[in-house]
């Protein structure tokens, strides 16, 4: 552990400096947290892996992107905690949660998202709303799968994007540069409906600052649950 939190910290002063020195503010700032090994936060209870879309509709679904070298398709830093919350809210049987099964690796946050995990997760929101005419679709995403809520978002009809009913994003690349005024958009959803969690000192999404603020969102969970919530 001390050994990996040391190369941490030694990456992340060199791609820091490398950053202020030969990086333009428009340009994906650093190349991830995700260039190191991260340790997974073990939840015992919560699955790194939901495929609830195949089973029967449910009043809600939940479409999760993880971020980038996360296990299974909704990861161990945001997913669970997120699922568990609102299961717990809404019943077991009120929700489907679902993850995008891609590649997240390192690459694809360089090109600002995965292409074909773009692809996967405007499918899975697609196939939602075809499938379950009454369900109201939730996407959320974290630090890479951020990147794929809003590129997935941008392919959407109007007719699904209408079926979205909140957004709850975390750690999101997309906002480097940008104020809290002007938040990148998610497709055409109202911006009334996304909620964007960054935390100050969080390199990933505000392009200063390190790695560790990068790592808690887990702590944003109950807040993405109670604004989710609110809007179904
Ligand atoms: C689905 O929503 C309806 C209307 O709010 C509610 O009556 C029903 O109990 C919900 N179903 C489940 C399984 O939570």
């Amino acid at each position: 552990m001390k050994s990996t939190a040391l190369f941490a910290s030694l990456l992340w002063v060199s791609l820091a400096s490398a950053a202020a020195v030969a990086v333009p503010m428009s340009a994906p700032v650093v190349p991830a947290i995700a260039a190191f090994p991260v340790p997974e936060i073990t939840a015992a209870a919560d699955s790194d892996t939901e495929n609830q879309l195949s089973g029967p509709c449910r009043n809600v679904t939940f479409i999760f992107a993880r971020g980038t070298n996360e296990d299974g398709n909704v990861g161990a830093r945001v997913g669970p905690p997120l699922i568990a919350d609102l299961r717990a809210a809404l019943g077991t049987d009120g929700i489907a949660a679902q993850g995008v099964d891609y590649d997240a690796s390192v690459l694809g946050y360089l090109e600002g998202g995965s292409p074909s995990g773009i692809t996967t997760m405007t499918g899975l929101i697609n196939t939602a709303a075809k499938q379950c005419p009454d369900t109201k679709i939730v996407i959320s995403g974290y630090s890479q799968g951020a990147q794929l809520v809003h590129k997935a978002a941008a392919k959407l009809t109007a007719a699904v994007t209408a079926r979205v009913v909140a957004v709850a994003i975390f750690g999101d690349p997309e906002r480097v540069g940008t104020t809290a005024s002007t938040l990148p958009p998610v497709g055409k959803v109202p911006a009334a409906l996304v909620d964007s969690f960054c935390h100050v000192g969080d390199i990933i999404c505000t392009g200063e600052g390190g790695a560790t603020e990068h790592l808690d969102y887990d702590e944003n969970a109950p807040a993405a649950s109670a604004f989710i919530l609110g809007l179904l």
